[in-house]
């Protein structure tokens, strides 16, 4: 069975992607510092891990998958941490430092997620070391910016995918199965223009603001965050959704509103179930939006971008000897 490792692991979006495939593996690890995280990745999974830092880690797996943190190469706080020592940014080099320290063993595939923003030219530095650092390592890298609407769901969000594999291949992402972007509302809770509780309701004087329908953007206006209305798609899911509906608004009956913690959870690329799962763990106040659970779900990968990596990287025999001929020839129907 292939051994597998989530550094920064968050809710692990990389283990739903295995499963989804119907891929036996075994966690060697997962390394996540936010006792909230580790909760809900062990109320998803059946393990109990503890918080642990990923300073001063070291075990030996086929497969790494590491989405270190990425609010310092948000464009809002580039400019105050840049690519400086102390920024969250340099996690991407304890990575490194990992597989070094492995001795002879090397993960025979490390996939790294992270935003946009880190191949913007005042922070690329901190990538293009990583990028020289696997090479050294005896790694091929090759990147790319997905866009999980190339891959069936309805969420513009942009991510940097860096696939590197232990000797000369290159990952090819042309070949990644694409697929038609599939309508929102299979995964709306609420339909546009119904009723919805109270709690979903955008009525935060500074967030209403903000949409154009109600403060139409002036020719004088200097640049102005605004919310987009969800249609076809939602924008970025974020972090703090809860408090800013940076993904867009719905309309409702009863006005505004933002997404559900249920709907942010499908268009991450979990299901249902999980929802539930996080939700025992994290009972929500009465008729309050429940910020951890948004939480969790924004600061993840869509499932099924990853999904589409791990197939290509069994089909396309990146992790030579990894994957036994069955699983090369499975033809996902996922
Ligand atoms: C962008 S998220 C990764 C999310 C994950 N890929 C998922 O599918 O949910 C980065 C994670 O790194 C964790 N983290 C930050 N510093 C850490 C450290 N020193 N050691 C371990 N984990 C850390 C954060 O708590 C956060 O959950």
């Amino acid at each position: 069975m292939i051994q597998t490792l989530s550094l920064f692991g968050g809710i692990a979006a990389d283990d739903k992607a295995w499963k989804r495939l119907g891929i036996d593996t075994k966690k060697i690890d997962y390394v996540e510092i936010q006792q909230n995280r580790v909760r809900a990745y062990n109320a998803l999974n059946p393990f109990k891990f503890r918080p642990q830092d990923i300073h001063g880690w070291n075990l030996k797996p086929d497969i790494l998958v590491h989405g270190s943190p990425c609010q310092d190469n948000s464009r809002a706080n580039r400019q105050r941490l840049g690519d400086t020592k102390g920024s969250r940014s340099q996690l991407l080099n304890e990575t490194v430092r990992i597989i070094r320290e492995m001795g002879e063993w090397r993960p025979k595939i490390v996939v790294w997620e992270n935003v946009k923003g880190v191949l913007d030219r005042n922070v690329i530095s901190v990538f293009n070391s990583y990028l020289h650092d696997m090479g050294k390592l005896g790694y091929t890298n090759s990147f790319d910016v997905l866009d999980a609407r190339e891959f069936g769901v309805p969420h513009a969000r942009e991510r940097v995918f860096c696939i590197s594999v232990l000797g000369d291949d290159v990952f090819d992402f042309c070949k990644l199965k694409r697929k038609p972007m599939r309508p929102i509302s299979e995964f709306l809770e609420y339909g546009y223009h119904c009723v919805v509780p109270d709690q979903y309701l955008i009525t935060i004087p500074s967030m209403l603001n903000k949409i154009a329908e109600i403060n139409p953007v002036k020719p004088t206006d200097t640049y102005k965050r605004r919310l987009d209305e969800i249609i076809d798609y939602c924008y970025t899911i974020t972090e703090r959704q809860d408090r800013c509906p940076n993904a867009g608004y719905i309309k409702c009956a009863q006005g505004y509103r933002y997404l559900t913690e249920l709907e942010v959870c499908r268009l991450l690329g979990y299901e249902d179930s999980d929802y539930k799962k996080l939700l025992k763990e994290f009972p929500s106040k009465p008729g309050k939006r429940n910020s951890v659970i948004y939480a969790l779900f924004g600061n993840s990968i869509v499932v099924d971008v990853l999904v589409a990596i791990f197939e290509l990287i069994i089909s396309g025999n990146y992790a030579k000897g990894l994957f036994d001929e069955k699983e090369q020839q499975l033809r996902f129907v996922v």
